[in-house]
């Protein structure tokens, strides 16, 4: 029983038990930068976003972000969702996703996201919102 006991506590931690933490730099695959910085026990965080792309051609500016994360202090891989405000368009996104940890330890957030851009008239509408998933990693 004491080998087994030795062979557990020796053994590395199962992906499983690992805590996803939100802290910290990321990227994406579009080479998109995220920080975010300040989460609490309540599980809402803050941040700033930077993004490498944009549907306008306006100048782009590092954007503040609000989110919250549900369970932040459990060993879970949680889920959570964040808005940015963009500095230099008219359009917000919200993105919402899951923090997962693989064998290795290396973290990735899985995400999907809505951006809606401003249109002048309900009638354009449809042509509003576009929809896409991203998968950041941290990077610090
Ligand atoms: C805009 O173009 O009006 C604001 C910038 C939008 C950037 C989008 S948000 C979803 C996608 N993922 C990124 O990292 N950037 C683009």
């Amino acid at each position: 029983c004491c080998l087994l006991l030795v062979l557990a506590l020796l053994l590395p931690r199962d992906a499983a038990s690992r805590k996803c933490h939100l802290q910290g730099l990321w990227r994406n695959e579009l080479g998109s930068n995220m920080t975010i910085v300040a989460t609490n026990t309540a599980g809402t965080f803050s941040g700033s976003y930077h993004t490498a792309v944009a549907a306008t051609n306006k100048q782009i500016l590092v954007s503040p972000l609000q989110g919250v994360q549900q369970h932040p202090s459990a060993k879970r891989h949680s889920t959570f969702g964040f808005t940015v405000q963009w500095q230099f368009s008219d359009s917000t996104t919200a993105f919402v996703g899951q923090c997962f940890v693989d064998h290795r330890g290396k973290e990735t957030l899985e995400t999907m996201w809505l951006l809606r851009e401003e249109v002048l008239s309900r009638k354009d509408t449809w042509k509003a919102t576009r929809v896409g998933t991203s998968i950041f990693t941290r990077i610090k």
